[in-house]
């Protein structure tokens, strides 16, 4: 069975929201789905999953820090050619999401699910089905 996992950051709730309907879609397709808040994940906890899935909403243009310091935990994690994935809730810029994913494209080399997924607060309450879908497609690449 395929594994992954699913580490995401959030101050208010939207972002987990998120995470949760995106780990709800990959366990719907026979996905073995761990989620993980950033603080209590270790790089070990990367080591036998298939697909990583990272979530952070935007605060000021950026990352909430313990994303940050955990992008460069990762880096010591052999993740070359894994699927990798991205997403965030944001209010009008969303720069975090972008920040990640290239991280994971051009310092990982991960195999990324090209279309990020980011969701305005207000847009996450009605948009737990779109979550759940990006869930499905990330299962697909693990096909
Ligand atoms: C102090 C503060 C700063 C914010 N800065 C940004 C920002 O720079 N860009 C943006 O798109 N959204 C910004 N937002 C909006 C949040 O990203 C948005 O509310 C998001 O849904 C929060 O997600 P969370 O509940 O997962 O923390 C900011 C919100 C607050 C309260």
């Amino acid at each position: 069975m395929a594994k992954a996992i699913v580490i995401y950051e959030t101050a208010y709730g939207y972002t987990e929201t998120m995470a949760k309907a995106i780990e709800a879609g990959l366990k719907e397709v026979g996905v073995d789905v761990e989620l993980k808040k950033v603080m209590s994940t270790e790089v070990e906890d990367l080591k036998d999953v298939d697909a990583v899935v990272l979530g952070c909403p935007t605060y000021h243009h950026d990352m909430i820090t313990t994303m940050k310091t955990f992008l460069f935990k990762m880096k010591k994690a052999d993740l070359k050619g894994k699927v990798g994935a991205a997403f965030g809730a944001y209010g009008w810029s969303g720069e975090s999401v972008e920040m990640m994913s290239d991280t994971m494209k051009h310092i990982f080399e991960m195999d990324m699910i090209e279309q990020d997924l980011r969701m305005k607060g207000t847009e996450v309450v009605t948009g737990e089905e779109e979550c759940k879908e990006f869930g499905k497609k990330i299962a697909g690449r693990l096909k």
